[in-house]
């Protein structure tokens, strides 16, 4: 409770650097491009896209791998897919181990937010309970002789997590909080490396672990810890195909469009990435009865925030000829932030080299009169996964132009959808959306497939004007 009283706080702080009126006002929607890109452009509702976010960050919330509220989400996904007109399949997968936990205090008996370091013990299904002892920074000469047995409050920084965690298991400690020595809304994850701690340990923000050094000044606080491993969790992929169609063409170039729908623990996900999963689900929606040249494959990922687990599934399950045939991944990882400050769609590729998704979007950004596009080197997506397998790949995320920053709740609970700004995300659907559609709907120059048809000329995917699915 406390916790989100604090959050609420810092929600009303940061709303007030978000841009005002974001939602009003859409942009672009006829006017530039050509009769192609009208085909998307006038066609991308972002009314629809806002939906999908909320839906995915308010109904749903917090969309851990390997949780029922990832499963939820892949769920709802594959409804709208369905609903789209699309055969879908749900690609599940096994995730690693993980721990989970809480600590509670006897100062007020509420649940503090914490992380589980990686390679810390666990309890087991029993409590650890004892007596929290400031000790520092964890040096072996900070450690009172009353941790033995106790729970030692150790502060972050000088020394690795391990070294902390070693001193403390030698003064015989039962367990270990280390606290923030930066400020941050959630606590960091600690990683003791390779090594395996025998007792259990734990982060919690640098305020919490104030005010517990204040509430100890006074009285003696009990902990109380408790640490589960979580075991044969489940994942999922959601993919729809769409296959060309339209005049006979031997091309049998594939291009993704793709998103990760799953979140960090205590975010909602709006921008990270229910904005790239609402772009992708409504560029599916309107390229579903457009003759196309080329098959758009839409996969969703879960468990990217866990190492991009999702998309690896995917990448390794592709037969050799599918590789081959892979013309370009488009990968949607924050495409709709409020924040004044990002103004630029940075264009995320592995090596930073122009590729096939850099030339279909910059052409795209041309004809649309869109000039925030800035190729970038930077992984950290799914889109490391494609490259990987030798796939041209970018990731679109918005970004501040001059340092490169990301929006300052990015990872927190305030990555709220009151903070997303529907006009983005309807310029970015559009500059993506033309870009993928020029990609598909034709021999582009930066195709892979040989033997084309003779003819370059694509008109007649123009002369079917399909009904705007509902
Ligand atoms: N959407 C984020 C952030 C991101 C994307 C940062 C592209 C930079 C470029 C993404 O979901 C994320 O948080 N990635 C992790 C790494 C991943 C391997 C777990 C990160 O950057 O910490
Ligand atoms: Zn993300």
């Amino acid at each position: 409770m406390k916790k989100q009283i604090t959050w609420m706080a810092a929600l009303a702080l940061l709303a007030s650097i978000v841009q005002p009126g974001i939602a009003s006002a859409l942009p672009n929607k006829a006017g530039n491009g050509s009769a192609f890109d009208k085909k998307i452009t006038e066609r991308f509702d972002s009314d629809r896209s806002m939906e999908h976010i909320s839906y995915l960050s308010e109904n749903i919330g917090p969309r851990v791998a390997g949780t029922k509220e990832e499963l939820d989400a892949a769920e709802y996904i594959r409804q709208k897919l369905q609903h789209y007109g699309y055969e879908t399949k749900t690609e599940e997968f096994g995730i690693a181990d993980r721990l989970e936990g809480e600590l509670t205090t006897s100062y007020n008996d509420e649940e503090l937010a914490i992380r589980v370091a990686t390679g810390s013990a666990s309890t087991q299904g029993e409590n650890v309970i004892g007596a929290i002892v400031d000790s520092g920074i964890g040096l072996p000469g900070n450690f009172p002789e009353a941790v033995e047995g106790n729970i030692a409050l150790i502060e972050r920084g000088d020394m690795s997590f391990w070294e902390k965690t070693k001193n403390a298991m030698n003064a015989g400690a039962a367990g270990i909080i280390i606290y923030d020595n930066t400020e941050g809304l959630v606590p960091i994850t600690p990683s003791l490396g390779d090594n395996e701690a025998s007792i259990p340990v734990v982060a919690i923000t640098m305020e919490d672990g104030q005010k517990l050094k204040e509430e100890m000044a006074s009285e003696e606080v009990r902990a109380t810890l408790n640490i589960t491993e979580i075991s044969d969790q489940q994942s999922q992929n959601v993919i729809a195909v769409k296959e060309p169609k339209g005049k006979p063409t031997n091309d049998n170039d594939i291009v993704y469009v793709t998103a990760h729908y799953d979140s960090v623990p205590y975010s909602p996900g709006a921008s990270d990435n229910a904005s790239g999963t609402s772009v992708a689900l409504e560029l599916a929606r309107i390229l579903q009865p457009f003759p196309t040249d080329k098959e758009i494959r839409f996969v969703f990922f879960g468990a990217e925030e866990i190492g991009l687990v999702g998309s690896q599934q995917y990448v390794s399950g592709l037969s050799t000829q599918d590789v081959e045939n892979s013309l370009a991944a488009f990968n949607m990882d924050m495409v709709g932030t409020g924040w004044d400050q990002a103004t630029a769609l940075y264009v995320n590729v592995m090596d930073g080299a122009p590729n096939a998704v850099w030339q279909a979007v910059e052409a795209a950004g041309e004809r649309l009169g869109n000039d925030s596009l800035k190729l970038y080197e930077r992984g950290a997506s799914d889109h490391v996964s494609f490259y990987e397998a030798g796939i041209d790949a970018a990731n679109f995320i918005l970004r501040d132009p001059e340092t490169a920053s990301l929006e300052p709740w990015y990872h927190t609970p305030l990555d709220t959808i009151d903070k997303i700004s529907q006009e983005r995300i309807q310029t970015n659907g559009e500059l993506i959306g033309a870009a993928v559609y020029d990609t598909v709907r034709q021999d582009v120059p930066w195709s892979k497939s040989k033997n084309k048809p003779d003819s370059n000329t694509n008109d007649y995917l123009l002369n079917e004007d399909p009904a705007p699915i509902q």
